[in-house]
C-alpha cells in the first residue's frame, strides 16, 4: 500500500479497524468493516470524522439505516440541521424523482446551505431506492481547486467577500419569481436565506484554504460592479469543472454518502431513468473564516 500523495496510503486501516480505500487523488474514500445500523462507538465515530476530513467525501455500501439510526450517524458529527418539511422527521429532507421529474435540487454544483449566515458542515444522504440507470452524483474538492489557481488570481480574492441567497438559484435556473418548485419551497422560504462568506474560506478543521464560491447560491461579490463580479464568479466557478478535481459515484439502494460541505461541491446528475429515493440529513456548522481574517490574526500574535 504505497504512499498516493497527502500522507495518506491508497487504503488502509484505522485505529479502530475499518478500512478506507481511497478513490481519486484529491478526493473520496469507501469505507467498509462498520455496520452503521449498530450503535456507533466513539473510536469508530472519531476514526469517521477524521476520514471525512481527511478525503471530504466518504462512502458505505450496504447500510439500510432507519430514521433513527441516520439521526444517530448525524450526530456523530454534530447537531443534526431541523429542516421541517416532515412532521414526524424533522430533520430528514427528502428527494423524490424520476425520469419525468428528475432531482430539484441537481444539475448544478454548490455546497449545501451557503444561503445560511452559519452554513451546515456535512450533509449524510441515504439512498432508499437507487434509479436503474443515472443519478449519480459528481463531487470536487474546493481545496484542490483553490490550490490550482494561479497566485495572481489568489491574491485577487483573497480579501474578497460574497453574497449567497436562496433566491439567486430561481434566476440560474429560469424559475419564476413566485415558483415554488425548487425542491418544494414557497417564495417567502426561499427568499429566507440570505448571508455573505469570503471567497476563500478557511476550513475549520484542516486550516487549509478553499475556495467558497458556487454557481447557484453566490449572487455577487460584495462592492465589485456587477459585471466584473460576474465575470470573476463564473471564471472561478467553472474551474470546478476540472475533472482531476473530481469524482463520481453510482448509487445503490442502502449507501450511504457522508460529504464536508467545508470543502467540496457537489453535482447531482439529473439524469434518473427510472425512480430514486434519496434521503438527507444536514449538520449545523460553525461560522465562515475568510483566509485574510487568519492571516490578520496571525499577523497580531
Ligand atoms: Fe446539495
Amino acid at each position: 500500500m504505497s504512499d498516493a500523495g497527502n500522507g495518506l496510503s491508497v487504503s488502509y486501516q484505522t485505529p479502530s479497524g475499518l478500512t478506507v480505500k481511497r478513490l481519486q487523488p484529491e478526493i473520496g474514500a469507501e469505507i467498509t468493516g462498520v455496520d452503521l445500523c449498530e450503535p456507533i462507538s466513539g473510536d469508530v465515530g472519531s476514526d469517521i470524522r477524521q476520514a471525512l476530513v481527511d478525503h471530504g467525501v466518504v462512502f458505505f455500501r450496504r447500510q439500510p439505516l432507519g430514521y433513527a439510526q441516520h439521526l444517530a450517524l448525524a450526530r456523530v458529527f454534530g447537531e443534526p440541521h431541523v429542516e421541517g418539511f416532515l412532521p414526524d422527521r424533522p430533520e430528514i429532507m427528502p428527494l423524490v424523482s424520476d425520469a419525468a421529474n428528475t432531482n430539484p435540487a441537481g444539475g448544478h454544483w454548490h455546497s449545501d446551505g451557503t444561503y445560511y449566515d452559519v452554513a451546515p458542515a456535512v450533509s449524510i444522504l441515504l439512498c432508499h431506492q437507487a434509479a436503474e440507470l443515472g443519478g449519480d452524483t459528481c463531487f470536487a474538492s474546493a481545496a484542490a481547486v483553490y490550490a490550482g489557481l494561479p497566485d495572481e488570481l489568489k491574491r485577487q480574492i483573497a480579501p474578497l467577500r460574497a453574497r449567497a441567497s436562496m433566491s439567486h438559484i430561481r434566476t440560474v435556473k429560469g424559475l419564476d419569481d413566485d415558483s415554488a418548485t425548487y425542491i418544494g419551497r414557497t417564495g417567502d422560504d426561499v427568499d429566507r436565506g440570505w448571508a455573505e462568506h469570503p471567497v476563500v474560506r478557511i476550513h475549520p478543521e484542516t486550516g487549509k484554504p478553499v475556495l467558497y464560491v458556487n454557481e447557484v447560491h453566490t449572487q455577487e461579490i460584495v462592492g465589485m460592479e456587477p459585471e466584473e463580479s460576474a465575470a470573476l464568479l463564473q471564471s472561478l466557478t467553472d474551474r470546478f469543472l476540472r475533472a482531476e478535481y473530481q469524482m463520481r459515484w453510482s448509487w445503490r439502494d442502502h449507501d450511504i454518502t457522508i460529504w464536508d460541505n467545508r470543502q467540496v461541491q457537489h453535482y447531482a446528475v439529473a439524469n434518473e431513468a427510472g425512480p430514486r429515493h434519496v434521503e438527507r440529513i444536514m449538520v449545523q456548522g460553525t461560522p465562515s473564516v475568510g483566509l485574510n481574517e487568519t492571516l490578520a490574526m496571525e499577523t497580531a500574535e
